[in-house]
């Protein structure tokens, strides 16, 4: 029998957090034949609350769940982990400016960062969920110095999820026909979805979506707004922002991640920058990837014609100022 894998999920008594866990345990992320023990971290405030999903794992009596360290202590919660979902973090409220909501991010994923370069197993992965993701994520890198740049990534692939959703509902076609949609950049409305080089499967072969499209004004207009505000139709729509899509596509990227991505499939995450597609190096960017061996790499050489070359530098300036906002509350 396979050895648990230990999951730390922050902010677990939040909304993603109330949708991730079962997925966990159920082998959603990791596979049906892998067992594994949740870690489950939150703020004082919410302990009551973790406490109740910590009951509620106990009552749907999970066969892979092997055990669970529910805690309001991040050593405690960072111990030994292999995988860990930063959930947690600061939300804006109303009239709050950027950079307050980033000085509480920023103290945040400091101390996390600490305590996961200290405590977490070797070769610890790490997604980033909590906002502002790509940037909450170069902070983390910051202060985890000896955590590898390979090994610390931020979500995306809701917004790749979404691509290929709104792909599907288009051409009326099955989602899982659709592929190799791109998010570049930054997890925000600056974010370019990017069907250049998407394919969908036809009875007649693989056919590129533009050409299936055959309307470069949806695919240059509305289609790329949908996807960009897309979170916030949902917020308007729920009341609530996005759980089970965001829980769902966590587990996407981790599956991808550990267990490598189809042959002929890329999918989108966010990850360090080595200058690829002259996006400056050392941001965390959102790129076309392919994994394998439980690594993942940048998929090179795609062409970049000048519409989509400005949206991926008006998305790297954002994250470029998002960069000295977040050090600057730093000094
Ligand atoms: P939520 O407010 O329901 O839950 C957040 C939880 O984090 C709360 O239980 C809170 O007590 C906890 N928390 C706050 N500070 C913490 C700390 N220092 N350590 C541990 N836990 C802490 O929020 P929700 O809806 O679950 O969203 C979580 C985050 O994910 C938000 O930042 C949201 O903006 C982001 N998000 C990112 C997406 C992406 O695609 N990257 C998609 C959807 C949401």
């Amino acid at each position: 029998a396979k050895e648990p894998v230990r999951v730390l999920v922050t902010g677990a008594a939040g909304q993603i957090g109330y949708a991730l866990v079962p997925m966990i345990a159920r082998g959603v992320m990791l596979g049906a034949d892998q067992p594994v023990i949740l870690h489950m971290l939150d703020i004082p405030p919410a302990a009551e609350a973790l406490n109740g999903v910590n009951m509620e794992l106990v009552d749907a009596a999970f066969p892979l769940l092997k055990g669970v360290v529910a805690t309001t202590d991040v050593v405690e919660a960072c111990t030994g982990v292999n995988i860990a979902i930063m959930v947690g973090g600061f939300p804006r409220k109303e009239g709050m400016e950027r950079k307050d909501v980033m000085s509480k991010n920023v103290s945040i994923y400091k101390s996390q960062a600490s305590a996961l370069e200290k405590h977490a197993a070797a070769n610890c992965k790490v997604l980033v969920v909590a906002n502002p993701a790509n940037t909450n994520a170069l902070i983390l890198k910051e202060f985890a110095p000896s955590i590898p740049e390979k090994n610390i990534t931020c979500l995306t692939r809701l917004d790749h999820n979404r691509a290929l959703g709104q792909v599907s509902e288009r051409l009326n076609v099955q989602v899982s026909d659709v592929k190799n949609v791109i998010i570049w950049g930054n997890h925000s409305s600056t974010q370019y979805p990017d069907v250049s080089h998407a394919t969908v499967k036809t009875p007649s072969g693989e056919k590129p979506v533009p050409a299936l499209v055959a309307d470069d004004a949806w695919l240059k207009g509305e289609f790329i707004t949908t996807v960009q505000q897309r979170g916030a139709a949902i917020i308007k729509a729920r009341k609530q922002s996005s759980a089970l899509s965001a829980a769902s596509s966590a587990c996407d990227h981790i599956r991808d991640w550990v267990l490598g991505t189809p042959e002929g499939t890329w999918v989108s995450m966010g990850v360090y920058s080595d200058g690829s597609y002259n996006v400056p190096a050392g941001l965390i960017y959102s790129f076309p990837i392919t994994c394998r061996n439980g690594e993942w790499t940048i998929v090179k050489g795609l062409s970049i014609d000048d519409f989509s070359r400005k949206k991926l530098d008006l998305t790297a300036e954002e994250l470029t100022e998002e960069k000295a906002l977040a050090y600057s509350c730093l000094a």
